[in-house]
């Protein structure tokens, strides 16, 4: 997989696409058993779930709804803005539902916190997040992301569903800056 160049920065695979797929293969096992007699809700954060979203449902054996929501705190910016626009609202029935959050990447944590109190104001049987990528280290906000794909470092990443300026987000694999890299700091939860 050759290098991304953005300008003088230099991006090269932090995980590749089949470890991606694997985990996600494991966390849809877990999330069929844990939900088995049960029709959960997932609920994408858009943008960045899109392609995590997909792939997450297809390895969920089960009957299960999905539906979309659109958040946006970072808008083309590294650094996010500290406040969340909601830009799509969600359209499904969430009371008495057992809600499955889905996201690409848990920074801050501000997103998860706008959709704990946005569902707050329902009243849902259950609602349990899970995330792709975790940055512990980068933690703000006091939220609990219950199935994790994969912790790493606070640094900034792109692909698969992530972006830099809007774009990067169809790469299959997950990108990070090469001086960031250093492979053996990434860590499975
Ligand atoms: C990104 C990402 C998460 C959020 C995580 O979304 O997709 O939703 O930031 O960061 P947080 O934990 O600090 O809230 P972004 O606002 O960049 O929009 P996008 O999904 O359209 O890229």
């Amino acid at each position: 997989m050759a290098p991304i160049k953005i300008g003088e920065d230099r991006f090269v695979v932090m995980l590749p696409e089949n470890r991606i797929q694997e985990r996600i293969k494991e966390l849809g096992e877990q999330l069929t058993r844990d939900y088995a007699g049960r029709t959960p809700v997932f609920i994408g954060i858009l943008n960045g779930s899109f392609l995590f979203m997909s792939d997450l449902v297809k390895n969920y054996q089960g009957d299960c709804e999905i539906d979309f929501l659109k958040l946006s705190s970072y808008g083309d910016e590294k650094i996010s803005s500290g406040k969340v626009r909601m830009l799509k609202e969600l359209n499904c029935e969430v009371n008495h539902r057992d809600l499955i959050i889905v996201e690409d990447i848990v920074d801050s944590g501000l997103s998860i916190k706008f959709m704990e109190e946005l569902i707050a104001q329902h009243t849902p049987a259950s609602m349990k997040v899970v995330s792709l990528l975790m940055k512990p280290n980068s933690l703000k906000y006091d939220v609990k992301i219950d199935y994790i794909g994969f912790n790493i470092p606070d640094k900034f990443v792109i692909g698969y569903g992530l972006d830099y300026q809007q774009k990067f987000r169809n790469l299959r694999d997950i990108y990070a800056l090469e001086q960031d890299i250093a492979v053996d700091s990434v860590t499975l939860d």
